[in-house]
């Protein structure tokens, strides 16, 4: 076998099956590779050679039977941030902007196309996810172009513009009374009950293989190096789990050199049971009642939160948490230093890059990686205020001169 399911407790190994629980012991399924087979094979040669999109490190991804997706998911852009460099006095400054990622505009379209992919292997034709919103987009979007049937589940308070994007697909939305919690717990029943793929329940262990490929394409686009620090929001803790094996994974199999990235992570103060895990040096995570504004990362029982948290510990990294506020701030900082445009999950991270910062846990003279992983119109309305006042002029150039003339004077009163 060169690619395998083990049970993260028993270490029990079985083939690919869509399960998330080991059968013996009830731990977590993790897909496994024959590193040292492929340390032979692979190359950075090879893989700078195909199309740029995740599916370049085919590798370190699960074979997929009817072939590798051809979609454009993935190889987003990674921007050197100057200007917001100079504000936190980060000279290296780099943002992984997934907000332009391909179809849905944010980094769930990773995990939905290996998810999918392998729900098509294992001969499913409806699929399903409980979602905090991004997943939602992005599942119906991609089951619509492999024309699969789904049907996305998401809480009843998410915000309008997400829930607009799912509806618009060829999919079946349903509104959930709960929070995201409750909705998991529904579709765990729903996986047990029916013939369907619930991408993040029992295809989980596939599923969360997409989100390595934002490892992967940080270390190639720094010129096959490993980070200093990375700073990663976190609802469920895949996403951050996930760049940390993907960063090991690429050490083993040979495609760069061994280093200690450090690992950081970022919640809302309204929903931060990881990041109260790690501040409190806990050994397990205590699960919390979401109340905040950033709803994408809105999960009080994260699936992989004890995961999350060891190995940010375990990378001396450390974890942070922002208000509400300070989220929104974090959205109109990176709008106004670097022109990208994020969700209130990118504020967050954001914010808890600048915390960290100027608590001295950063090194400021290192390779710092901030994951933006979605895109500022999903949440538009948070920043709505920023229209409040805006100029309205008849369209004469003396409506303009004078509107500009007034500002310009307003602007001078104001410096002295
Ligand atoms: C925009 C965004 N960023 C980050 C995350 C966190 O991902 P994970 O659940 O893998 O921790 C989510 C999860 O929904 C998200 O929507
Ligand atoms: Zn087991």
């Amino acid at each position: 076998m060169n690619q395998f399911l083990e049970c993260s407790s028993c270490g029990n190994r079985t083939e690919f099956k869509p399960e998330t629980v080991c059968h013996i012991c009830f731990g977590p399924l993790n897909v496994l590779y024959d590193y040292d087979a492929l340390k032979r094979s692979i190359s950075r040669k090879a893989i700078e050679a195909r199309p740029k999109t995740m599916w370049r490190y085919a590798e370190l991804l699960p074979e997929v039977l009817s072939g590798t997706p051809d979609t454009p998911v993935g190889f987003t852009p990674l921007v050197h941030a100057k200007r917001l460099g100079k504000v936190l006095g980060i000279p290296r400054l780099y943002i992984k902007n997934d907000s332009v990622n391909f179809p849905t505009l944010s980094f769930k379209d990773r995990v939905v196309s290996v998810a999918l992919a392998k729900a098509i292997d294992f001969g499913f034709n409806k699929v399903g996810c409980a979602s905090t919103g991004n997943l939602a987009n992005s599942v119906a979007a991609q089951a619509t172009q492999l024309g699969l049937e789904s049907v996305i589940l998401i809480p009843n308070d998410l915000e309008q513009q997400k829930v607009v994007a799912s509806a618009c697909y060829d999919t079946t939305v349903i509104k959930v009374l709960g929070n995201y919690d409750d909705v998991n717990r529904l579709c765990t029943e729903l996986s047990y009950r029916e013939k369907i793929a619930v991408v993040n329940v029992n295809l989980r262990p596939f599923y969360s293989e997409g989100s390595k490929t934002v490892g992967f394409e940080i270390a190639e686009q720094l010129g096959w190096r490993l980070p200093d620090q990375v700073i990663v929001p976190m609802a469920g803790g895949s996403l951050i789990s996930k760049i940390d094996k993907a960063f090991k994974e690429l050490v083993k199999v040979g495609l760069v050199e061994e280093k200690s990235a450090h690992i950081f992570g970022a919640q809302p103060k309204g929903c931060s049971p990881i990041s109260a895990m790690v501040k409190n040096r806990s050994e397990e995570i205590t699960p919390v009642k979401p109340d905040t504004i950033v709803k994408s990362l809105a999960i009080g029982s994260p699936a992989d939160g004890n995961r999350a948290a060891n190995i940010i510990r375990n990378s001396d990294g450390w974890a942070e948490d922002v208000t509400d506020s300070e989220a929104v701030a974090g959205i109109t900082l990176l709008a106004e230093t670097e022109g990208i445009f994020t969700e209130a999950a990118g504020g967050v991270t954001l914010s808890v890059t600048k915390k960290l910062a100027e608590q001295g846990k950063l090194d400021k003279s290192g390779v710092t990686v901030i994951c933006i992983t979605g895109n500022g119109l999903k949440t538009a309305d948070l920043v709505s205020y920023r229209t409040d006042n805006l100029s309205v002029i008849e369209a004469k150039y003396s409506s303009y001169k004078e509107i500009t003339t007034n500002k310009a004077e307003a602007d001078y009163v104001n410096t002295v």
